[in-house]
């Protein structure tokens, strides 16, 4: 059993997720899964001159994958390639405002993945 205490904060984004749903003909879509329970999550993300315009995410899993995937989308929107490239653990878990064991830190990161992935596709193309 994981002896996290999650924060107001954290439960009040798993509860309440900011961004959450689909965005039809996105300009590019990713989605990942933590290996170490299967719990999903799919980004959507459209741009407008090079930055993140909109982005949206559907998903499940536990308190802390969806807080972090709520925090991390209104957190990029806005933003461009360079800044979503040097995003990393740290700010993650600043965002989220706690320390996590390793497997939890695999929850908080998935969505981060995500992002990263659907921007670099984007580019990439
Ligand atoms: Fe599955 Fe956290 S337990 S993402």
């Amino acid at each position: 059993m994981d002896k996290e205490i999650y924060t107001e904060l954290i439960m009040e984004h798993y509860k309440k997720p900011r961004n959450f749903g689909k965005i039809l003909k996105a300009d590019a879509e990713y989605s990942d899964a933590n290996p170490l329970c299967g719990d999903e999550i799919k980004v959507y993300i459209n741009f407008s001159n090079k930055k993140i315009k909109e982005i949206k995410f559907i998903g499940n899993g536990c308190a802390i994958s969806q807080a972090s995937a709520s925090m991390l989308t209104d957190y990029v929107k806005g933003k461009d390639l360079e800044f979503v490239k040097k995003l990393d653990k740290d700010d993650v878990l600043k965002l989220l405002g706690i320390d996590l064991s390793f497997n939890r830190l695999k929850c908080a990161l998935l969505p981060l993945k995500a992002i990263k992935m659907a921007v670099y596709s984007y580019f990439s193309k």
